[in-house]
């Protein structure tokens, strides 16, 4: 082990102890079982120590994109869209292409999940440029060399979503990873009271949704800061931009064939929660995976927390969300 990781090693073992500590909403089932703040944000203890050594030892690049979300806010769609806009020359949407055959899980590396594993960053440097990375940390997590304002150390796209239905996708995700370790679920008023107080997953979620929001504002080149909602409206416009932001903008042949179209198709949830690779459990190609490819579709709508939460729930949701979002210039 080089000296540089030793260091973080080290810094992990004095400070681990003095964190605050909560228990999770989800028992193990994410090999965690706790959260613990860290520099104000409740993350799986499990996952502590990879998330210093990013900090730490990361090494991004120019060509680098990232997808950032807060988990549940659309992860899964803008893997694909992104993955989809990044190849779409090299395969034909209607034959060989991976997303028939894939879950986007599988096409793209999650940031945090290798390093966990590994313990290290070096998987992340034996991908080849140009690499596209996942993850849920937080803005303030990454290098100072790519959060400082003059650095255009690589790309982040980031995905927000209305508090209300990201709590609600949130709640009935962790209760299917209670159900397969047999733990009851999660009452819902319990689930909301931890979600409001910010003891969430890298909660809490309004502070995510700002870190990203603020360094759009200052480095519009650096993040590209998209909402659920407005994806979901707009979806043909949202993959121009997400061209024009990559530096592969679709040309007017490509407008004559239809690709933005196509691209929007593919990766709609219609049609990839009915794949059969997204419809079903295939034991064997998924063992390592801590969550199941059917368990990242459920409905894919905007509002369906109108179906969940109580009038009173809603209100206090967007009473915190004003709260926190005030003067920011991002509301829902
Ligand atoms: P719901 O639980 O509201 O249905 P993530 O991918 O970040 O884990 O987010 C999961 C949420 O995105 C779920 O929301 C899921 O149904 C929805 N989702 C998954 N694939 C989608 C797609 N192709 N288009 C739109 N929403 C999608």
């Amino acid at each position: 082990l080089d000296e540089g990781y030793q260091k973080t090693y080290q810094k992990f073992d004095e400070i681990y102890p003095t964190l605050p500590k909560r228990d999770d909403w989800w028992g193990d089932g994410l090999g965690a079982g706790q959260f613990v703040q860290y520099q104000g944000f409740w993350i799986p203890s499990g996952a502590l120590r990879g998330v210093m050594l990013i900090h730490d030892h990361f090494k991004p690049r120019p060509t680098d994109i990232i997808l950032s979300t807060s988990p549940k806010c659309g992860t899964t769609w803008l893997r694909a869209l992104i993955f989809a806009v990044i190849n779409r020359n090299s395969y034909h949407f209607d034959d060989n292409h991976p997303l028939l055959s894939s879950n986007p899980q599988d096409l793209v590396a999650f940031l945090e999940g290798h390093i966990q594993q590994g313990g290290s960053t070096s998987f992340l440097e034996t991908l080849p440029s140009p690499r596209f990375l996942s993850t849920h940390l937080p803005f303030s997590f990454f290098p100072n060399s790519m959060t400082s304002s003059a650095a255009s150390a690589c790309r982040f796209v980031y995905i927000c979503r209305d508090p209300k239905d990201a709590f609600v996708s949130m709640w009935h995700f962790m209760n299917k990873l209670r159900a397969r370790q047999e733990m009851p679920p999660l009452p819902i008023e319990h689930a909301f009271d931890l979600f409001c107080t910010g003891v969430s997953l890298n909660g809490p979620f309004w502070d995510h949704h700002l870190g990203f929001w603020k360094a759009s504002l200052e480095s519009p080149n650096m993040v590209l800061f998209l909402k659920y909602e407005h994806v979901k409206r707009e979806t043909s416009a949202s993959v121009r931009k997400i061209g024009e932001f990559l530096d592969l903008p679709f040309s007017a042949e490509e407008e004559n064939e239809g690709i933005v179209e196509k691209i929007v198709h593919l990766c709609s949830f219609e049609n990839l929660s009915n794949l059969d690779v997204n419809k079903n459990v295939n034991e064997e190609k998924q063992r390592g995976h801590l969550i199941k490819n059917p368990e990242f579709f459920r409905k894919g709508q905007v509002g369906d927390w109108m179906n969940h939460l109580t009038h009173e729930m809603a209100k206090v949701l967007d009473q915190i969300t004003k709260e926190n979002f005030q003067g920011t210039g991002l509301n829902f």
